[in-house]
């Protein structure tokens, strides 16, 4: 099975979990990515029995509107159902790395306000020890120099996203050469930095439930 078959084995598991929960209320939160890309292939073929979903970014809201799927504020909804939504690497606690496609503060915001997290993964992303993706960290533009310093005061090498202008208006520092051994200090350490709007580090709000797609069949797993 190619990478792309195992993203679409899982995308598909997750609407049927997804599909089980369905009550006139539900709404679904949708994460961004091409793994994300497939779940929402999936709820377009139920698009009519779908009360209505909160998007981590505009290029997935335009992808559910395409589909005929309603799309709200998430101030607008109360609490989300569930979000699903992939990752770019998860340990077996389900702590995960987010924000390769720079979505990383609304998926974040998103992940807390759902009830349920469903990650969805090929196997590829699964790792012992977080930090060989680069970890991206979100920040105000003004001050991307400043933390830049202090994330190298933390061991790590921070290394500007070119050519990339987040869905808020902001920039990205991808940070390489992490051994991340605890996951919830470093995402704790890195939001005291004075500049930063997120970090890529799902560990205080991790994920609930993964289904990891492998060539043997899906897996889930739970913390
Ligand atoms: C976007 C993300 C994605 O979930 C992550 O990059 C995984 O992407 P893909 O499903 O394309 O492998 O965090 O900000």
């Amino acid at each position: 099975m190619t990478k792309d078959e195992l993203k679409r084995a899982v995308a598909r598991a997750a609407f049927e979990h997804v599909e089980s929960l369905l009550e006139n209320d539900t709404i679904v939160g949708v994460g961004t990515g091409s793994t994300a890309n497939f779940f929402i292939e999936e709820l377009g073929k139920i698009s009519h029995k779908l009360n209505g979903t909160v998007a981590s970014s505009d290029e997935s809201a335009r992808r559910l509107q395409e589909h005929n799927i309603p799309v709200f504020d998430l101030n607008s909804v109360g609490e989300v159902s569930v979000y699903v939504d992939g990752a770019d690497e998860t340990n077996d606690h389900l702590q995960l790395i987010k924000g390769g496609g720079g979505a990383l503060t609304r998926e974040k915001i998103i992940a807390a306000a759902s009830k349920e997290f469903v990650c969805i993964a090929d196997d590829s992303k699964l790792v012992k020890t977080l930090g060989k993706f680069p970890l991206p960290v979100e920040v105000i533009p003004m001050a991307r120099s400043y933390v830049a310093r202090q994330i190298v005061k933390l061991g790590g090498d921070p290394v500007y996203r070119e050519n990339c202008v987040t869905d808020n208006s902001n920039h990205i520092l991808d940070i390489f050469n992490l051994e991340i051994l605890d996951p919830m200090k470093l995402e704790y350490d890195l939001n005291q930095i004075t500049g930063v709007v997120a970090n890529g580090l799902f560990a205080n709000r991790r994920a609930d439930r993964l289904l990891l797609g492998t060539r043997a069949g899906i897996k889930t797993l739970t913390p």
